[in-house]
């Protein structure tokens, strides 16, 4: 009967001391999320999602801006200083690649990558590290195909419009989204000399509006256009850059990509404006899923696959709701 009791605290005791251990690993594990535009809503929605993760797991999540290269590689020496043991990165600069997966090494952190894929000195993708990014030329012909059938709509004809392609080509995810949205325009008839490039300084509003506003002052014998780019922030830009110059609503026809907060707020403005669509994609896939994997990945040593590529959903004023509660993104 003793001999039972004292199994039996035993076992009690056992029981108690791996579940203090198991909480403890838990509230030990600490994962860093690093983003190039903490200002921009993609970003704070992939923050928002993986901060779910962390809640869900129990884990630490510490978010970093890192608008540049130099911001970058301190940040991840401080998550090593402060005990991290991974972190999930989107790269100002793709080309650092190598710097940052030497860094991550060098202080024994797990590192996996989202939206921006890492290249090495030649250009090519760094495959070994995991990566979740957007299918990025489907995308692209998605907001082409939305163009396209709006031009239809307005009784357009493909020679008398010009696109405007705003650019940011030192980042591959861009160019394969421009170049999806062109080869839907050409199928339909578009000639590459009514495309012209608009390459922005910075992936931001204010650098798509500066280098739209060129393109349309050079051209302002154009009266219709079109415009596309890497994200909602780049076609809003080119569509404010063409209500600066006075074309009406109903002379441009802008497609993002996104489908955060600064494409919803366009949406909800009371009249429509130029932008009249985005195509829609996951920041809780892209947050909620890489933190989640990371997590594994420290925790119970389940390495992440290496390459993800999600999907979108064209939405545009009158559903962007309804397409945002069907990505479960509400
Ligand atoms: C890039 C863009 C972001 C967003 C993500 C999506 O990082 O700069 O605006 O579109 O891709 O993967």
């Amino acid at each position: 009967m003793r001999l039972l009791k004292t199994a039996l605290v035993a076992g009690a005791l056992a029981v108690l001391s791996a579940t203090t251990i198991a909480s403890a690993y838990a509230q030990e594990t600490k994962i860093g999320f690093i983003v190039k535009q903490p200002e921009e809503p993609w970003f704070q929605d992939e923050w928002k999602f993986a901060d779910q993760a962390a809640k869900e797991k129990g884990f630490t999540l510490v978010k970093i801006g890192a608008e540049d290269g130099e911001k970058l590689m301190s940040a991840i020496d401080n998550l090593g200083a402060q005990g991290a043991q991974g972190f999930i990165v989107c790269t100002p600069d793709v080309k650092l690649g190598p710097g940052i997966v030497a860094k991550a090494a060098a202080n024994n952190l797990k590192l996996m990558t989202v939206d921006d894929r890492l290249v090495s000195a030649d250009g090519k993708p760094i495959e070994e590290v995991p990566h979740m990014g957007i299918s990025a030329t489907k995308i692209g012909e998605a907001v082409g195909q939305a163009i396209v059938d709006e031009m239809k709509a307005r009784g357009w004809k493909a020679e008398e419009v010009g696109a405007i392609r705003v650019s940011y080509d030192q980042l591959p995810t861009a160019v394969d989204r421009v170049e999806g949205a062109i080869s839907v325009l050409k199928a339909n008839g578009f000639k590459a000399e009514n495309i012209f490039d608009a390459p922005q300084a910075k992936t931001d509003t204010e650098a798509a509006l500066n280098a739209a506003t060129v393109v349309l002052n050079k051209n302002a014998n154009i009266k219709k256009w079109v415009a596309f780019g890497l994200n909602d922030e780049a076609v809003l830009g080119a569509v404010r850059a063409s209500e600066g110059v006075g074309i009406a609503a109903d002379g441009i026809i802008g497609v993002g990509i996104g489908g955060a907060d600064s494409a919803i707020n366009e949406f909800k403005k009371p009249a429509a404006t130029g932008f009249i669509g985005s195509v829609i994609i996951s920041p809780k896939r892209h947050g909620y899923e890489t933190a989640l994997n990371m997590y594994e990945w420290v925790a119970n040593n389940q390495e992440p696959e290496k390459l993800i590529l999600t999907a979108g959903a064209l939405a545009k004023r009158d559903d962007f709701e309804k397409v945002r509660a069907e990505l479960g993104i509400e």
